[in-house]
């Protein structure tokens, strides 16, 4: 997908908490996908107050940097996406090394790799941030798809206590 920084900040955590994905958060991350969609864009990268990247609109956020896997913590306004978690339990099974950090706008310029995820999305790629290009699909983002859309449909012993259907 092509992102674009969006000109809505994510919220505060003083007044909402953008942890929990709670109806009233969405006009947020409404305000923030419409103007995306509107500019001929995909998604919208949500940056928190502090300027520091929070999220997407619906989904979670990792971006690779000199071979790390980096997604932003809950303090930068990240929701404690349940995707999030079993994509990164995905990726530290693969062997790659993930970590919680803050990302700048910056970083998502000279990315090697961003991928997105959540229950809907599951797990998407990012192309262009900014119409600046981001190679894709990388080669990381491409094993954890795969391995992810594998475990949430039951077809990997590994992770099959995830899936109701595969009990
Ligand atoms: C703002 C936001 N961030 C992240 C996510 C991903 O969360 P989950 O993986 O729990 O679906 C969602 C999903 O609805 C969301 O709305």
């Amino acid at each position: 997908m092509r992102a674009k920084i969006s000109s809505w900040t994510r919220h505060d955590h003083n007044i909402m908490p953008p942890a929990a994905k709670t109806v009233g958060n969405y006009v947020n991350s409404s305000l923030a996908k419409v103007e995306a969609l509107k500019a001929g864009y995909d998604e919208a990268i949500m940056l928190a107050p502090n300027g520091l990247v929070a999220e997407c609109t619906g989904e979670n956020i990792f971006v690779v940097r000199d071979g790390k896997i980096l997604t932003p913590p809950l303090s930068a306004g990240a929701l404690e996406g349940i995707t999030q978690n079993s994509v990164m339990t995905i990726a530290r099974d693969l062997g790659f090394d993930v970590r919680v950090d803050n990302i700048a706008r910056s970083d998502l310029y000279i990315a090697e790799e961003i991928f997105v995820c959540g229950t809907a999305a599951e797990v998407g790629s990012v192309r262009e941030v900014d119409d600046r290009p981001i190679p894709c699909p990388g080669p990381k983002t491409m094993a954890i798809g795969q391995a992810y859309r594998r475990a949430v449909r039951g077809q990997d012993k590994k992770y099959s206590h995830w899936c109701e259907l595969a009990k």
